[in-house]
């Protein structure tokens, strides 16, 4: 058994912000919340953690991570992928489908799963919704679902096809699934990873304009107006996608949305930095993008942080920005990020934040998880919201293509608990 002895106790899903013990069983599940030296246990057989001064939350839900696992794993695997997110916090994480092969086919889906379902932490997996990502033909979402898919996404490759993605929204409503898309309109790109404008033209790129991302936003909200599907909007980027969301959602058009904590944290500007490591796809963009992402966040138009975990090799990170891949490793950097530039700020309180990484997610997912009650799952964080440290060159995860190596962060995650086991404990 563990208790967990004096903490800052937030939970989004019971409202409660509260000094308490909690104590988790030997069977893995939460045994009791209660005030300060009121739970009686047998001492001998507990672990106790002293929690003064620090946040007791739910254990962190990340929908977007990528762990390359099967055939990129060179860049990640599960086995790293779960120990980074442990890391960061998680309990709970959802794996992307671009994998090698992609998870089209209820085969692939089975060989990964079989492995994810013996980590230390909940890894679950997505499909994805067409063939291959080619987008020309949909996969079989029921049988996929069947085999234990929580969410259907072409995440890396937008949709193009109308007619294909309506088709999509359609059984994802009748299967009662969320599908996530990558919303990047590939008519109005000139070139990935980078945002169109000051930073793009310096470096002599053609840039990834806003338009491709609100355009094709824009379009699916309306193709899912009817349709009712429980439509997850990734990774959004810019000012004008926030307010998209805002008005849909004022219109009771069904959409949700996530957005990273590198967009939370950072603009254009870093690429100047910090070169291919900040290439990601959509692109940091403009200081009034990242105070709208914050805005959403803030008011709960935008649902979710989610980290879009997107390990790359240092061999492939170190081609130059136009030839390096995009996107960058989040998961052990997120809530650092995200207390430092929102919540240390003013700008976003702190359970907003917790409710936009546990229960928002949990509940859009379908997943038994994001929420501290008694009898409900063991999965607990605990963090010192105040603590500074220095983002190191290396990581759990086995790629450490972060562009905030070096940088002071404050925040940090001391303990992670799943099923009642001890899954990370910061070195002291
Ligand atoms: O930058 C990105 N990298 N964006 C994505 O959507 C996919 C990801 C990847 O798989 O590397
Ligand atoms: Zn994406």
């Amino acid at each position: 058994m563990i208790l967990i002895k004096n903490g800052r106790v937030i939970d989004s899903a019971s409202g409660l912000d509260e000094l308490r013990d909690v104590l988790i069983g030997d069977d893995g599940r939460i045994a009791a919340i209660d005030a300060c030296g009121e739970i009686d246990c047998d001492l001998e057989n507990v672990e106790v953690i002293d929690a003064s001064e620090k946040v007791v939350a739910p254990g962190f839900v990340d929908v977007h991570v990528h762990f390359r696992d099967p055939g990129l794993t060179y860049k990640e695997d599960v086995v790293t992928g779960a120990a980074a997110a442990a890391a960061g916090g998680y309990t709970t994480v959802v794996c992307m489908a671009n994998t090698k092969p992609s998870i089209d086919s209820v085969e692939v889906f089975n060989e990964v799963y079989a492995r994810e379902q013996q980590l230390p932490i909940h890894v679950l997996q997505a499909a994805n919704v067409t063939m291959g990502m080619q987008g020309t033909k949909l996969t079989d979402m029921s049988a996929l679902k069947e085999a234990g898919a929580v969410g259907f996404t072409d995440d890396g490759v937008p949709i193009a096809d109308e007619k294909l993605l309506l088709e999509a929204l359609k059984q994802c409503k009748e299967l009662d699934v969320p599908i996530s898309l990558h919303e990047e309109d590939p008519h109005l790109m000139y070139s990935p990873g980078v945002n169109y404008g000051e930073v793009s033209r310096e470096l002599g790129l053609g840039g990834a304009p806003e338009e491709a991302e609100y355009v094709l936003t824009a379009r699916d909200i309306m193709l899912n107006k009817k349709v009712g599907a429980k439509l997850d909007i990734q990774h959004i980027s810019s000012a004008v996608t926030v307010e998209l969301l805002r008005q849909a959602k004022k219109q009771g058009i069904e959409v949700y949305g996530e957005v990273t904590p590198q967009h939370l944290a950072a603009t254009e500007d870093l690429v100047r930095q910090r070169g291919s490591l900040a290439r990601v796809n959509p692109p940091l963009r403009t200081e009034k993008d990242r105070q709208a992402l914050i805005a959403g966040v803030a008011d709960g138009t935008i649902d979710m942080i989610a980290t879009d975990h997107a390990p790359h090799s240092s061999e492939e990170k170190a081609k130059d920005i136009s030839h390096a891949p995009s996107g960058m490793i989040g998961l052990e950097t997120a809530l650092g990020l995200v207390l430092t530039h929102t919540y240390h700020t003013g700008l976003i309180p702190l359970e907003t934040i917790i409710r936009a990484l546990t229960i928002n997610p949990a509940r859009l997912y379908n997943i038994d998880g994001g929420y501290l009650s008694v009898n409900g799952p063991g999965d607990v964080v605990i963090f010192d919201p105040d603590k500074l440290w220095l983002v190191p060159n290396h990581f759990a995860s086995k790629a450490s293509n972060s562009p905030f190596i070096g940088d002071e962060l404050q925040g940090r995650v001391e303990y992670t608990i799943c099923n009642g086991k001890i899954v990370y404990c910061l070195a002291k």
